[in-house]
């Protein structure tokens, strides 16, 4: 897989699932612009580490639920690099808890960074997509947004969304060349994943036929086949990628 010449957007991409998607499409030859919410230190961290793969990157901080900073992020990566190919919606959170004591709180903030953020960020660079054709879209969705889960409705909610969303976008947009997919992660060993109790990691472990926990690198993975020309008829899919959990 080759992505010289090309430039990659990654929202989230300072740490975890994202940091390993930054790396990976850099060590491919995207330049990469790394999105990230709140530590300086890790987003430069990981423009240093592109840097001595030979690649370029830089780093914005935006909150992807507002849209006037994800506008300012947009205007940022085309100043530096003067375009976006390949964008990777992966920003998430979750905020996990019963519905009968769920807040309004816990709901809406999952949905403004999980939904919302991937309306923003997509849709503040689709027309410069469309213009330029040939690039590339990757929702990172995840299992439950398939099979629900009890104690993430919010959450599970807002993956089903992305998918609803994905396939509606690749419809849109096919006709220029513009793809979108999304990959359905299923238990990833990440900051995200660190907070459940080694019960909870064992019970999961037990219905994972491939017996590991998945790695950021088996993601990163799968969306630099998706980013790059690889997978040129491929359209509005979601790929799941669980070590056979859901099957
Ligand atoms: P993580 O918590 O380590 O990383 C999430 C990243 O999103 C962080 O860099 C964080 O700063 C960033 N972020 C959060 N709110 C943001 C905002 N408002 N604006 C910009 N950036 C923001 O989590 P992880 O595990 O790396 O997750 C990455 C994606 O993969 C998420 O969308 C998550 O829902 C999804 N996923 C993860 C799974 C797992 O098992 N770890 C399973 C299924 C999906």
């Amino acid at each position: 897989m080759d992505l010289n010449g090309k430039v990659a957007l990654v929202t989230g991409g300072s740490r975890g699932i994202g940091k390993a998607i930054a790396l990976k499409l850099a060590s491919l030859g995207a330049k990469v612009v790394i999105n990230y919410s709140s530590s300086d230190v890790k987003a430069k961290e990981v423009v240093e580490e592109i840097k001595g793969l030979g690649s370029d990157a830089l780093a914005v901080k935006a909150n992807v639920a507002k849209m006037d900073e994800t506008k300012n992020l947009i205007e940022k990566a085309i100043e530096k690099f003067e375009k976006v190919d390949i964008l990777v919606n992966n920003a998430g959170i979750t905020r996990d808890n019963l519905l009968m004591r769920m807040s309004e709180e816990e709901w809406d903030s999952v949905f403004n960074v999980n939904m919302k953020g991937t309306f923003n960020v997509t849709k503040s660079l689709i027309r410069s997509m469309i213009k330029q054709k040939n690039c590339s879209i990757i929702n990172i969705a995840s299992v439950v947004g398939i099979t629900g889960n009890a104690g993430q409705s919010n959450y599970s909610a807002s993956k089903a969304g992305i998918i609803g969303f994905t396939k509606s976008i690749a419809k849109e947009v096919a006709k220029k060349n513009v793809r979108v997919n999304a990959i359905a992660p299923g238990f990833i060993e990440t900051a995200m994943t660190d907070e459940l109790s080694d019960k909870v990691k064992d019970e999961y472990m037990k219905n994972i036929p491939l017996k590991r926990l998945g790695k950021p690198e088996d993601i990163a993975n799968t969306v630099a086949f998706l980013a790059s020309d690889m997978s040129s008829y491929i359209t509005g899919q979601v790929i799941v990628v669980d070590g056979g959990m859901i099957v």
